[in-house]
């Protein structure tokens, strides 16, 4: 099976309180979004990146990655799930058929190579994410901005998900454009499976995959990168 690797990186990165968005951030002397692109460069047996970026993106053809053959700029959208419509639309044309997509966030420079190869290990015909069992207690309130505890979830059935999130990539346009026509609420891949009926298989990942997303995790992502290259 062809495996492509899509990269929503559209986005404005409002949390981050900066003009430039978060994924050309420095990290350790070099935009965020590089370490990301080379980190996916050395995952086993990917045919091509298709990168969704905004079409306002000035930053995008400055990466030492943007002449890479293997990497495809493709146009993003208003939402991350619209970004991502469109890049599975863009693989349809360009992917062989039946192949497999790996969507990875942007924002996810410290993924380890070891969790993507275990995530691609077996057949995932309706999808498979990694993710990490939570540790902290999950209290829920009645709506958004609510401070008054409603209940507290049972933790041991909460999974936090990540990204890489792997399925076929027919099936994922499929499912997306479903769940967006329907307003279902996606802010993942396997949220539109969901909608869709189908059971995407979770894969234990690790904490140091984190997401870029306050000024906090800058330190944090340049600290797990350093004892990475030790
Ligand atoms: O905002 P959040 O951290 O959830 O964004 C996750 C990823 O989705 C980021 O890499 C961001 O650049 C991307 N995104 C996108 N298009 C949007 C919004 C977010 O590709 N319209």
């Amino acid at each position: 099976t062809e495996r492509w690797v899509l990269v929503p990186a559209a986005g404005i990165g409002a949390r981050m309180g900066r003009e430039i968005p978060k994924q050309y951030l420095p990290l350790a002397g070099h935009p965020l979004l590089s370490h990301t692109l080379e980190n996916i460069l050395s995952w086993p047996g990917i045919a091509g990146i298709a990168v969704c970026v905004a079409d306002a993106d000035c930053w995008f053809e400055a990466l030492p990655e943007a002449n890479d053959p293997r990497i495809h700029r493709v146009a993003g959208g208003a939402e991350r799930a619209d970004s991502v419509l469109a890049g599975l639309r863009y693989l349809e044309k360009h992917a062989a058929l039946g192949a497999e997509v790996l969507v990875h966030d942007a924002a996810r420079p410290c993924i380890a190579v070891a969790d993507v190869e275990r995530l691609m290990d077996g057949e995932a015909p309706h999808g498979a994410i990694l993710a990490l069992p939570v540790s902290d207690t999950v209290k829920q309130v009645r709506s958004a901005g609510e401070t008054e505890i409603e209940r507290t979830l049972d933790r041991s059935r909460i999974w936090l998900a990540q990204t890489p999130q792997r399925a076929p990539v027919a099936l994922l346009r499929h499912a997306l454009e479903q769940a967006l026509a329907d307003g279902v609420a996606v802010t993942d891949e396997a949220s539109a499976l969901e909608a869709a009926g189908f059971s995407p298989r979770l894969v234990p990942g690790s904490r140091t995959n984190i997401k870029v997303t306050v000024p906090e995790d800058l330190p944090l992502a340049e600290f797990i990168l350093a004892t990475r290259r030790q």
